[in-house]
């Protein structure tokens, strides 16, 4: 029988990497290692609590709003909870900020205050919470600069290139953890039984090419050009310039999109629309874009805004719109052409 390697020791490895060797690709420091094992933790409990569904009372709208003018769902308020609280005392993070919260989240001062700065999208994909289909979790880490003792916004604002974790839970048919600590892709498998993630797969690879994509076809005519033209010649098909037939899918949750992508390959696209001109885009990059587009690329795939690559895009604010492009390697590329060929 094959060894199976929990999340906890797949930790310990790379922390070990670090002790040998601090700089060396995908080495962690022990409070990074900390860090995930606790963010691990809080999905585990949003798993459940996911789970357990109308029996729960967790199904539903809450009473408020939330930064972005959007109604939140009672487990958008429980998963934001769940992950502050179980961050909050171990002495690893100076500072959170969530999709969820207008500012950031200072670790109390009861606590120690370590030097590493979280954020999440406590629960991607709400539409989707109510009508049982796959949600999840997604977080990124950066380092908070050395200089000044406070923190502040000002130190979250950082281009995705500097993230040293990233990753997300889906929870779905299985729950499942997919992280990148800079060396690749890895996938941790929920045994509920046990109550640990364990490894079910590593080097993970995203296809160069592919026949699926991934877009809101509700939104065409509001979408720019270079869009408009790529999916075009996409739903052409075999009669087409593409002289391939190609597939759709759309979950409404980026993560269950993601995922798939990171299993079979694909495009995903949420691009700049003209319904709110204005807006760079709908999705979230401190939060959305920038821990998938690492994610995607640690697989060999690519993520730009159309533009430019994401993840060397600089931040003004830490709840910044963005337009994203991402998945299988050439199909992100030839969006981006036509979107220099049209510029
Ligand atoms: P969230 O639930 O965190 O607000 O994110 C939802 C996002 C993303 O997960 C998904 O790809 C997209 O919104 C779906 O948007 P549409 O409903 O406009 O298709
Ligand atoms: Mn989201
Ligand atoms: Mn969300």
């Amino acid at each position: 029988m094959t060894q199976r390697i929990s999340l906890t020791r797949y930790l310990i490895e790379k922390q070990r990497g670090h002790e040998g060797k601090a700089d060396a690709p995908g080495a962690i420091p022990p409070q990074l290692r900390l860090l995930l094992e606790v963010v691990a933790r809080a999905c585990k409990s949003i798993s459940l609590a996911v789970t357990k569904g109308a029996l729960g009372g967790v199904l539903g709208a809450a009473e408020s709003e939330n930064v972005q003018g959007e109604i939140q769902k009672k487990l958008d308020i429980i998963a934001n909870e769940v992950l502050i609280e179980a961050n909050e005392w171990g002495g690893h993070l100076a500072a959170m900020a969530s999709e969820e919260m207008e500012g950031i989240y200072t670790v109390p001062n009861r606590y120690p205050q370590g030097e590493y700065l979280l954020m999440f999208d406590p629960l991607d994909g709400s539409s989707n919470i109510d009508v049982n289909v796959s949600i999840g979790t997604i977080f990124s880490v950066l380092i908070k600069a050395p200089e000044g003792p406070s923190v502040s916004e000002q130190d979250f604002l950082q281009p995705g290139h500097k993230q040293v974790a990233a990753g997300y839970c889906i929870y779905g048919p299985q729950t499942t953890l997919v992280l990148t600590v800079g060396d690749g892709v890895a996938m941790f498998t929920l045994d509920r039984e046990q109550g640990s993630f364990v490894l079910t797969q590593e080097n993970v690879r995203v296809p160069e090419d592919t026949k699926e994509f991934a877009i809101n076809m509700s939104n065409m005519r509001h979408w720019d050009a270079p869009v408009k033209r790529y999916i075009d010649e996409c739903l052409q098909g075999t009669e087409g310039p593409r002289g391939k037939d190609f597939n759709m899918r759309w979950i409404a949750s980026m993560v269950a999109d993601v995922h798939r992508i990171l299993t079979r390959g694909g495009v995903f696209m949420y691009p700049w629309d003209k319904r709110e001109p204005e807006k760079p885009g709908k999705l979230r990059l401190m939060y959305e874009a920038n821990p998938m587009g690492w994610l995607i690329e640690q697989a060999g795939g690519a993520a730009t805004d159309g533009k430019q690559r994401i993840l060397d895009i600089q931040p003004t604010k830490l709840h910044q719109r963005v337009s994203v492009i991402l998945g299988s390697k050439n199909e992100v590329d030839r969006v981006t052409r036509y979107h220099a060929e049209a510029a």
